[in-house]
């Protein structure tokens, strides 16, 4: 069968068709996906049936696997559930432990383990449950929001460094064994270019983290928080973004080099799980 990539009409997010993901793929179809992934920056392959094994050799096709991010609720269950390069995104509860991360909230926009020096290239999201509605997950396009930044914001931001703290998860929770940050000059993290080369597709594009602790370098707290707030503005912009509504067997996988996502929240007394992968990258630059 054929490849089909079916562009969602968007800013970004490509269906792929016609590849089916327990089985290894070959050099060919790993080709034709990588090269819809660097044009698309999400792809999303539908009615998949994939075991952990199945979504790890999928997803070291792209390169070494990390081992997944320390949260507040995953070192109470999932990942001691689970292998280390899976992480467990769920909210459901077992003996009265978390099987995952992230609960029900919403997640505030976001890209994957910015915090860390060297974060992931990419991340792999399997749906095996999902709630009747809610949980919608969104994604938006920071080469198109770079090109559309205004020349005030883009010169406040060319050449400089972000601080990406590193303290609290997408839903806003403390990581464990983290304390509150009380002055984002001092939050602990990673510090990475405003603005990053991709070094495969060799396009710029903006690169924040998120919004919460983040700081500007060299700026004043104030001028920082106001920078950011108007950045973080600008990137939430419709235009820039495409939402994915998940059904079971859907797998996504998403470029966090250039592109930025959130989730919304959805009924806590509904099972959402969801397995996910990251990608080793390198250090933004
Ligand atoms: C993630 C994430 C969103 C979701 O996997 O990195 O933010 O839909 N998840 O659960
Ligand atoms: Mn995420």
């Amino acid at each position: 069968m054929a490849i089909e990539v079916i562009p969602t009409g968007a800013a970004l997010g490509a269906e792929v068709r016609g590849l089916d993901l327990s089985k290894p793929l070959t050099d060919d179809e790993f080709e034709a996906v990588q090269q819809a992934w660097y044009d698309h920056i999400v792809l999303l392959f539908r009615g998949q049936k994939v075991s952990d094994d199945d979504l790890v050799r999928f997803s070291k096709r792209f390169g070494e696997l990390d081992i997944a991010p320390a949260s507040a609720t995953d070192m109470a269950g999932g990942q001691a559930l689970s292998r280390p390069e899976i992480w467990i995104i769920s909210n459901v509860v077992e003996n009265g432990k978390p099987i995952g991360a992230l609960g029900d909230k919403e997640a505030e926009w976001h890209t994957d383990m910015s915090y860390v020096a060297e974060p992931p290239m990419a991340s792999v999201l399997y749906s095996l449950e999902i709630p009747s509605k809610g949980g919608d997950t969104s994604f938006a396009n920071m080469y198109k929001a770079l090109e559309d930044l205004p020349d005030d914001l883009r010169a406040a931001v060319e050449n400089r460094i972000v601080n990406h703290d590193a303290s609290t998860t997408s839903v806003g929770e403390l990581r464990a064994g983290a304390n509150a940050v009380l002055d984002v000059r001092t939050a602990p993290g990673a510090k990475h270019p405003a603005i990053r080369t991709h070094p495969a597709t060799g396009g710029k594009a903006l690169y924040l983290g998120r919004r919460l602790n983040g700081y500007l370098e060299g700026y004043s707290v104030e001028e920082s928080e106001k920078l950011l707030d108007r950045l973080w503005a600008h990137c939430a912009k419709p235009e820039f973004s495409w939402t994915h509504k998940w059904q079971l067997g859907d797998l996504l996988i998403w470029d966090n080099r250039c592109a930025i996502h959130r989730r919304d929240s959805f009924d806590g007394s509904e099972r959402r799980v969801m397995h996910r992968t990251q990608i080793k990258g390198d250090a933004p630059r």
